[in-house]
């Protein structure tokens, strides 16, 4: 187990499982640490999955996934993403983690510059580095409530710039692009002649008044775009481990080339949960975003009384939240968080090294328990409050 000395040395996806494994030493801990949903995957997915091994559904499927799924996944990239595509076009992937990965393993040679957001999901860094690229970081501003600035990008545009990064909703801040800058940024894609990737997981959680914006249906970018998305999220399925990437289909078969070698096809059950999601009802998820929504609020309210700052997130599950107010660092306040509140929340750089006044935390817990969380940490927000800085 990390000492709060070690702790404070390491920062992205290190810091993260660091964490994770001290609130394992913690009684009774709460976890807004996580980006999985808490909630149950609906019953008709699983009912569809007992079905399925009942009936004798278990062959072996081809490395690019189960035709019928592929072909359901198309169906709804058009009211999912705008997209108009062929089964073709389509791959299933184990979660969207092994999708990112592929993504990068295929499109990234050594030496070729990537623009990503800071801050990020940081497993992008760790794919990135593998392929040997160089990521190259795009800032973003709580005043924007975190969009991509387009100028921003052009900015770093340079020879060796393969692609851009986009992942709408954010994952940590909540931040979405908007259709102007989406616009603006695919203009620069089709000038500059590079690849968008557009990680699009939390698409379905975007809130009212704001719209998911898929950047892969703009002008000139059917084929220069890459979009990730998966079932993780959309319907609690984290554990079936079931994501998907559409893409031009030569980009695909590079993919499912690799795919072929490493992993091979997604576990049949899960596909089969996928394929129940992806033809049923969206019922489950209209409840889902309702349910967040709800926590969306009373996190607001808990975290204002704090004296925190926070944007509040126009989608996603993530609050991303400005703690200087504090006076302390966000990583000495996590550290405090787990010890004397017991309570696991991410400290910003565990998702960029500039974040150090910032917490992501999540509204994966329910109601009563996010109440729970909130009453513990108070009371360490009042103890510490304008304590030095270590
Ligand atoms: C931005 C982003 N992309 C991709 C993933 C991978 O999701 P999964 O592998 O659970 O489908 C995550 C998971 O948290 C994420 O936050």
């Amino acid at each position: 187990m990390s000492s709060l000395a070690e702790i404070r040395e390491m920062s992205g996806t290190e810091l993260r499982y660091a964490l994770m494994d001290l609130a394992k030493e913690v009684p009774d801990a709460i976890a807004l640490g996580r980006g999985d949903p808490d909630l149950d995957t609906p019953a008709e997915i699983v009912s569809a999955v007992k079905k399925a091994l009942r009936t004798g559904r278990n062959r072996l499927m081809p490395a690019a996934g189960m035709p019928e799924l592929r072909e359901a996944i198309a169906a709804k990239a058009v009211p999912d993403h705008n997209l108009h595509v062929s089964s073709d076009q389509v791959m299933v992937t184990a979660g969207g983690q092994e999708g990112l990965f592929l993504i990068i393993s295929a499109l990234i040679d050594p030496g070729d510059e990537i623009l990503v957001p800071d801050p990020r999901y940081t497993s992008y860094d760790q794919a990135i580095e593998y392929a040997g690229g160089v990521a190259v970081s795009v800032p973003t501003y709580p005043e924007d409530a975190f969009d991509v600035r387009p100028e921003e990008v052009e900015k770093r545009i340079g020879p060796k710039t393969k692609a851009l990064l986009l992942v709408t909703p954010s994952n940590p801040t909540g931040g979405i692009v908007t259709r102007k800058n989406a616009e603006a940024l695919a203009e620069l894609a089709v000038k500059h002649n590079f690849v968008v990737i557009s990680d699009e997981i939390y698409g379905k959680f975007v809130y009212p008044p704001f719209e998911h914006v898929s950047i892969g249906s703009m002008p000139g970018m059917s084929d220069r775009t890459i979009t990730l998305s998966g079932f993780s999220k959309a319907y609690a399925m984290t554990g079936f481990r079931v994501g998907y990437i559409i893409a031009p289909e030569d980009a695909i078969e590079a993919m499912t080339s690799i795919k072929t070698v490493t992993t091979g096809p997604v576990a049949t059950v899960s596909q089969e949960a996928a394929l129940a999601a992806a033809t049923g009802s969206e019922a489950c998820i209209d409840e889902f975003r309702e349910i967040y929504l709800g926590r969306r609020s009373l996190l607001a309210e808990g975290l204002s009384a704090m004296g925190f700052r926070y944007g509040e997130p126009r989608g996603g599950f993530f609050f991303w939240t400005d703690s200087s107010s504090t006076g302390m660092r966000a990583l000495e306040l996590s550290y405090l968080f787990l010890k004397e509140a017991r309570v696991l929340i991410f400290p910003g750089t565990a998702f960029g090294d500039r974040w150090s006044d910032y917490l992501r935390i999540t509204m994966l817990q329910p109601d009563e328990v996010l109440k729970e969380a909130l009453a513990r940490m108070s009371p360490v927000v009042a103890r510490y409050r304008g304590s030095s800085r270590g």
